[in-house]
């Protein structure tokens, strides 16, 4: 049998963004396919493992889910290194969630402190998309793709996690983004 583990690669993705933005709902839907109207914050950090097929790769995704509020952030230095990709969410509907991009953008690089903080994978993610039939949004696709390429071309996608729109493609993204800087 071939013990090799060239088809195989376990990719650490940190998931970070203003609380109620919707980084436990987008993870629970590409996980679990469900969808909570209910928030319930999340305290500190946990993971879940997602597996999935990137060309001729298995690649489990470890999805470290983190806490938006401030008062429950106690994740030191040594939980982001390691990371092969961060995950950075905003909602469209808030605009303070999307001016804070730069702080996590920021403080993700100081903690986990890559060899290459130029080339490090980040994807960015505008979520709740579906809201009032996107009559709320008030950060347009033009600014957040600005901004995206202002960091270096970082990948962006516009998703609900209610709709279940774009949760998977973003992803495959993240694992085809990181697999592809390893
Ligand atoms: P913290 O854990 O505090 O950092 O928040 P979070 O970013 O994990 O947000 P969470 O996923 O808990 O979602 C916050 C609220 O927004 C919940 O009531 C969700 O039901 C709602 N929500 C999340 N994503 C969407 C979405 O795509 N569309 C809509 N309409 N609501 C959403
Ligand atoms: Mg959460």
């Amino acid at each position: 049998m071939d013990m090799s583990t060239k088809g195989r690669a376990l990719l650490k993705v940190i998931v970070l963004g203003d609380s109620g933005v919707g980084k436990t709902s987008l993870m629970n839907q590409y996980v679990y396919k469900k969808f909570s109207q209910q928030y319930k914050a999340t305290i500190g950090a946990d993971f879940v493992t997602k597996e999935l097929q990137v060309d001729d790769k298995l690649v489990t995704l470890q999805i470290w889910d983190t806490a938006g509020q401030e008062r429950f952030q106690s994740l030191g230095a040594a939980f982001y290194r390691g990371a092969d990709c961060c995950v950075l969410v905003y909602d469209v509907n808030v605009l303070r969630s999307f001016e804070t991009l730069n702080n996590w953008h920021e403080e993700f690089l100081k903690q986990a402190d890559p060899i290459d903080p130029d080339a490090f994978p980040f994807i960015l993610l505008g979520n709740k998309i579906d809201v009032d039939g996107g009559n709320s949004r008030v950060v347009s696709q033009k600014k957040a793709m600005d901004w995206c390429v202002s960091k270096g071309n970082i990948p962006y996608f516009e998703t609900s996690a209610k709709e279940d729109y774009n949760v998977d493609e973003a992803f495959l993204c993240v694992a085809k983004t990181a697999l592809a800087t390893e």
